[in-house]
């Protein structure tokens, strides 16, 4: 009997690099997904093919971190993952379909472990919160990418029109009205196309920089000196490691009062907030990049209402809240500002809040 699940990518809306420092995010799930089908046997190991890829990747079931690498390692991890909670796991052949842009930002990768995990466990009941856990696992110990749950979080919990408020503390996902539409407003998703070599080591160095501010102040995470307003960072040493910290403390700020806004359908405010995110990310977190800080600043000189950078940085995607009638004109400032500074074509699209996980 086939078994199909699927899962979408991503868009973070605002609260980036917060989830490992336990504070705030609120990611919507993309309409884009990735659809695993398994044909389940009595075999020892999957036969795993993407459409993304050649080739057919043979995955033992008593694989091991390290045995695989590259795009079908997330599978893998999953296998690994479940195994390791004690979970069988079937052999068989899986095949792999997408929509979700590798290397974006959009979460493909999460979007993948999500769907491997739904198709290889149907009949078992785990709920959403654990499987977002072993998913993880899969990705931290048998990837290697030190990632936190915003990702497999977002595309469990994902919703048509609807944000998902995570608190990473408590682990708490509420929904939260999310349709710009109704406002005569629109979600530009912009891919830059800009993939960063070295964004994994980038991102490792945030996460150790977060975790020294802390140190310093006599915290384990960010999260205990949210209350207690910047002055809390006097004690850190590096002041690199201050201006991370401050963006961590300021970006949960921010993602209260994008909630706030929301719930007054006041885009234009969110829009401001999302600009005073991207220069965060830009001057304190140093995670932009010139190409990305084009694309945010000529979308919001060409009239959006604000604009930033998604996801972990260094390339991928752009979002920007613009007023339906001037939708395609930022769009076509984007498309030639890119241009003239000779960077690749960016890829524009309109988006919005879609479903999470499911079968099928
Ligand atoms: C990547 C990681 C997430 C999160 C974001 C930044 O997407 O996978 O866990 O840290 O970066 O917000």
């Amino acid at each position: 009997m086939t078994i199909r699940y699927s899962a979408p990518g991503r868009v973070n809306l605002i609260g980036e690099h917060t989830d490992y420092n336990l504070g705030w995010s609120l990611p919507i799930a993309l309409p884009q997904r990735t659809v695993v089908t398994l044909d389940p046997s009595d075999s020892d190991a999957l036969e795993v093919r993407s459409d993304g890829a050649d080739g057919v990747v043979r995955i033992p079931l008593t694989t091991k971190p390290g045995d695989v690498t590259g795009w079908a390692s997330y599978v893998a991890g999953v296998v690994w993952a479940l195994r390791m909670a004690g979970h069988s796991v079937p052999g068989g052949s899986i095949s792999i379909t997408s929509e979700v842009p590798i290397g974006s930002g959009l979460s493909s990768s999460a979007a993948l472990e999500c769907a491997a995990l739904g198709a290889l466990t149907s009949g078992l009941h785990i709920d959403r919160l654990d499987r977002a856990r072993l998913a993880q696992r899969a990705e931290n110990e048998y990837v290697g990418a030190p990632t936190g749950l915003l990702d497999q979080l977002s595309s469990l919990f994902g919703a048509a029109s609807t944000a998902l408020l995570i608190d990473f503390r408590t682990l708490s996902v509420s929904p939260v009205p999310f349709d710009p539409s109704a406002s005569d407003v629109v979600l530009l998703l912009i891919d830059s196309r800009q993939r960063h070599g070295h964004v994994d080591s980038e991102y490792a160095a945030r996460r150790l920089s977060c975790e020294r501010a802390a140190a310093d102040v006599g915290v384990v995470s960010l999260r205990e000196i949210q209350d207690r307003g910047l002055s809390a960072l006097d004690g850190v040493t590096d002041p690199v490691d201050a201006r991370r910290a401050r963006h961590v403390l300021t970006e949960n700020q921010r993602v209260f009062d994008v909630v706030a806004a929301l719930n007054d359908s006041d885009f234009t405010k969110v829009g401001r907030i999302f600009t005073a995110s991207h220069v965060s990310m830009r001057d304190d977190f140093g995670i932009t990049t010139a190409h990305i800080d084009l694309i945010a600043d000529t979308a919001v000189a060409a009239g959006a209402l604000g604009a930033r950078m998604t996801g972990g940085g260094f390339g991928g995607c752009v979002i920007a809240l613009v007023a339906l009638d001037q939708a395609d004109a930022v769009g076509a400032a984007v498309r030639s500002a890119v241009r003239a500074a000779g960077y690749d074509e960016p890829v524009i699209t309109r988006t919005f809040a879609a479903d999470g996980a499911m079968p099928g």
